[in-house]
């Protein structure tokens, strides 16, 4: 029995609906920017698996690194122990975070470095005698699937079962280039009213939102709005990180820094799952103390799991490198190109860019989970390459190990696929 027919006896897959869509692609292989499925068809994976796989799939000089590790020090407690991986891993971090980031705080998904992060944020305010129960967020953002990490998401499609236990959030726009005075208006309401503990926010692109793009100047000033009112800003850099748009971060876009920042997806290169949530030493310093109720007590059996630092940290290695940084630029500078050509297309609507991320509007309406949607889908993997669009949007992320050969494939598929629309 084939892969796909002995997983639907027992696997139920995340976001799926399995009425709708009962057929799974049974995958062998992967390596580089390609992945294998059991019958032997090849796909380039242009959205490196979900953001991960930046340095491409089984990259040796990560998993020779990692199974060093293995034969010395596979998992041990966190809580009263360290170990070589996770302080090398806290030093790399700290040396290209942005320069107020002091302390590292381990744990295993996206969402839980969100959830962390709020923890963070609301004890902040508690732990010094100020009771601010409200967040901020934007319009449209997704910070992952746990209830702090829901309730900030704006964009809770199928959340209904769950809305009545949300956090207190309330929501701004993002910024355009335009509307920053109305989004400090607004911000200045909210603080009037609320009691605001929070603001977190993806900067400059939200993925979800299929790849929706920030005006810097606009992000700055709720930044800046943030920290006059002593608001504690939570950048949610688990998609942006390491690399993606041009920068080691996008908050290093920006002058006015996150008090805390949330990183996951390419932070272990794919290999294997961590998050962390980092913070400056003022978030830090109002939870030490003498009195042990004001600790952050949060933790996960695997926390810094040493051979996820150790995937980390190999990773950091390979983003510093000339090379990656090279192929950072070359995906750029090709991007730009493809770019100038395809919003000629008479079914683009819009184009955008930030680093080697780029997004396409189509002009034709499509359900964010519809049939359009599927058939393009389909289309792209008939022809070789793993994409998925999202709403009306189809859009690149690619390892930075991607070949001219592959980036010019997967521009032309798109081509094909808009031409057969
Ligand atoms: C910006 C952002 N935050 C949080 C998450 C959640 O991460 P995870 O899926 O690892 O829980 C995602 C996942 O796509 C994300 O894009």
């Amino acid at each position: 029995m084939s892969l796909k027919e002995r997983d639907k006896k027992h696997i139920w897959h995340p976001l799926t609906q399995h009425k709708l869509h009962p057929e799974t692609i049974g995958i062998t292989k992967a390596s580089g920017c390609i992945l294998t499925d059991e019958n032997g068809n090849k796909y380039i994976d242009a959205i490196a698996s979900w953001y991960t796989s930046m340095y491409g799939h089984c990259n040796p000089q990560i998993t020779r690194q990692v199974a060093e590790q293995m034969q010395t020090l596979d998992q041990v407690v966190f809580s009263g122990f360290t170990h070589e991986p996770a302080v090398k891993l806290s030093e790399a971090l700290i040396e290209i975070l942005p320069e107020n980031q002091n302390k590292i705080f381990f744990s295993d998904n996206g969402s839980t470095s969100v959830e962390i992060g709020i923890k963070m944020a609301l004890q902040y305010h508690f732990n010094q005698g100020e009771k601010r129960n409200v967040l901020i967020a934007f319009e449209d953002g997704f910070h992952g699937d746990t209830f702090g990490a829901m309730s900030v998401s704006g964009l809770s499609v199928y959340n209904g079962p769950f809305e009545d236990f949300f956090l207190k959030v309330k929501r701004i726009p993002t910024p355009n280039g335009k509307n920053h005075e109305a989004i400090l208006k607004a911000l200045e309401t909210i603080v009037s009213q609320h009691k605001i503990a929070g603001f977190v926010y993806e900067p400059l692109v939200q993925g979800a939102a299929a790849m929706k793009m920030h005006d810097v100047e606009g992000l700055e000033h709720i930044l800046k709005f943030c920290k006059a009112n002593q608001i504690i800003t939570v950048a949610d850099e688990v998609m942006t990180g390491f690399g993606k748009t041009g920068r080691y971060f996008a908050s290093d876009y920006m002058e006015t820094k996150p008090d805390i920042i949330c990183l996951s997806k390419s932070l272990t290169a794919g290999l294997l799952p961590m998050a962390i949530t980092s913070c400056s030493q003022h978030v830090y310093d109002a939870f030490y103390s003498d009195d042990i109720s004001k600790g952050l007590f949060h933790g996960h059996t695997y926390s810094a799991n040493p051979l996820a630092c150790t995937a980390a940290l190999a990773g950091i290695n390979l983003l510093k490198s000339e090379d990656i940084q090279n192929n950072i630029k070359r995906i750029i500078q090709s991007h730009k190109q493809f770019g100038a050509h395809i919003k000629l297309h008479p079914k683009v609507e819009s184009i955008r860019q930030t680093g080697i991320i780029i997004a396409l509007d189509l002009n034709t309406k499509m359900e964010r989970y519809g049939n359009l949607r599927d058939q393009l889908f389909h289309f792209f993997m008939k022809n070789g390459v793993f994409l998925r669009p999202l709403g009306n949007t189809i859009y690149i992320l690619a390892p930075f190990v991607i070949s001219n050969e592959q980036l010019q494939k997967v521009y032309q598929v798109i081509e094909d696929a808009l031409d057969t629309l």
